[in-house]
């Protein structure tokens, strides 16, 4: 297992140390990457036992049901909006990113071209919008192989056949390792 998709903690601080320290923001970036980390871990362990008790096929399940269920379940308990998105869709009507998050994922493959490292990119920043000041922080989810029976260039029959049913517009294949599969996004007023 690569070691890069969830990274430790210190290494999200060392990444982010040059953002703004005002008063505040410090504590809001704190909680953001705690959540993330914590909504990453949780994903990850039920991926990986799906994977291990019936195949990908199986844990495709897992990623429909259990990853907006995670996500929602922060959400409510934190006062965060907490969730993925990525510019190559699977799941459109849940995952689609704003303006914003766009710009950020589009920024996340240059500096990937670029030579940087996937796991360790983030972006935060206080957003002004129609609905007020936002807190808001996006964490690159770089791919590994574990990924790529799901969102690999090539899905076996039955994997290819659970997604065909689920996701019919699927975007979200073709990756490799080292890609920027999507990002970790979250907010909060400000
Ligand atoms: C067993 C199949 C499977 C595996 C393995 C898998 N995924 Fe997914 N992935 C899915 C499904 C299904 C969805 C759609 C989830 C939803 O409906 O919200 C998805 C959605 C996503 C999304 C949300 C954006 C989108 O396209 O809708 C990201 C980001 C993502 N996966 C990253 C990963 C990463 C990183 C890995 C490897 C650690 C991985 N996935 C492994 C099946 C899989």
């Amino acid at each position: 297992m690569h070691k890069g998709l969830f990274m430790s903690f210190p290494l999200i601080l060392a990444a982010t140390a040059g953002f703004a320290q005002e008063g505040g923001q410090d504590a809001d970036l704190a909680e953001a990457m705690a959540l993330t980390e914590r909504f990453a871990t949780t994903l990850q362990k039920e991926l990986k036992a799906a994977m291990t008790e019936g195949g990908p096929q199986n844990a495709v399940k897992v990623c429909r049901e259990r990853a907006p269920a995670i996500a929602a379940e922060i959400s409510e308990e934190s006062g965060w909006a907490v969730g993925r998105t990525s510019l190559k869709l699977r799941n459109a009507e849940l995952n689609a990113p704003d303006d914003w998050e766009r710009a950020v994922l589009v920024r996340f493959d240059e500096r990937q071209v670029a030579g940087e490292d996937v796991a360790t990119m983030t972006v935060a920043e206080v957003v002004e919008s129609d609905d007020g000041s936002r807190f808001r922080f996006m964490k690159a989810i770089p791919t590994v192989q574990l990924c790529l029976s799901c969102h690999g260039k090539i899905v076996n029959a039955s994997v290819g056949t659970a997604l065909a049913e689920a996701y019919p517009e699927d975007q979200a294949r073709g990756y490799q390792v080292g890609d920027v599969r999507g990002a970790f996004t979250l907010s909060k007023p400000r």
